[in-house]
């Protein structure tokens, strides 16, 4: 079950809210490695659609829920009329209907916490991506543990997936990154939003094995934060 029209709205808005309080910034930052044929997976009201960069050539997006593709018609409209191709998908990163190595970047935005099965669809992100590719990376995560931010996932974790369209607060995606064969050290770890079980954020590229050094180099110096 993939629909969920209230958090739909709900994160609509906050998106929205959010894009004005700096994370539109931060979207643009972290998709500037992203080149010719891009993947997002979790489309979400669309948001990232915006930000893209002149050298995303087009896109393809994965995204299984309705009321989501929804409401990111008008940004896969806008989009189009700047003159990028883009193909949403009623799909999941569990089973990405793509060719091996037919995606030249891949963006992973506040995704990894709500996909049913993270290793399958890591597995297949890597399958989709070209060797070199990178994969643009902001997402909320587990907290150090003993922190505070912490004891608020502890404390939310109960009843915060059925309130927030399937969310776990306390996943490790950059464990899950490395885990499944990607180079990760320009993914840097911060806390980036206000709200605390979902401040602990990991925010950068993510590569594709087989990159050159030329690629890598000052993508991992970017200093994040909003
Ligand atoms: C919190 S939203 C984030 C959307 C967008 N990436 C952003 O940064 O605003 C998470 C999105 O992932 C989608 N989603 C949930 N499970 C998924 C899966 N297994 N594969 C792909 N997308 C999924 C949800 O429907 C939702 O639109």
């Amino acid at each position: 079950m993939h629909d969920h029209p209230i958090f739909t709205g709900v994160y609509r808005a906050l998106a929205g809210l959010g894009e004005r309080a700096g994370l539109g910034d931060l979207r643009a930052r972290v998709l500037e490695p992203a080149r010719g044929r891009l993947l997002i997976v979790g489309l979400g009201p669309g948001h990232d659609l915006v930000h893209l960069p002149p050298a995303v050539t087009s896109v393809v997006a994965l995204e299984p829920s309705e009321s989501m593709r929804a409401a990111a018609r008008s940004r896969v409209a806008a989009t189009k009329v700047r003159g990028i191709d883009v193909e949403v998908l009623d799909a999941r990163g569990e089973a990405i209907p793509l060719a091996d190595k037919s995606i030249d970047s891949v963006l992973l935005a506040y995704v990894m916490c709500s996909v049913d099965d993270v290793d399958a669809t890591l597995a297949e992100v890597y399958r989709v991506v070209r060797p070199g590719g990178a994969v643009c990376t902001l997402e909320h995560v587990r907290a150090q543990p003993d922190s505070w931010h912490a004891r608020a996932q502890r404390f939310v974790r109960p009843w915060w997936p059925r309130l927030a369209g399937g969310c776990q607060v306390d996943r490790d995606t950059l464990a899950a990154l490395a885990k499944a064969g990607f180079e990760v050290s320009g993914i840097a770890t911060t806390t980036i939003a206000n709200l605390p079980p979902v401040a602990p954020t990991i925010v950068g590229v993510a590569w594709a094995p087989e990159v050159t050094n030329a690629a890598n180099q000052g993508v991992s110096d970017t200093p994040w934060g909003i």
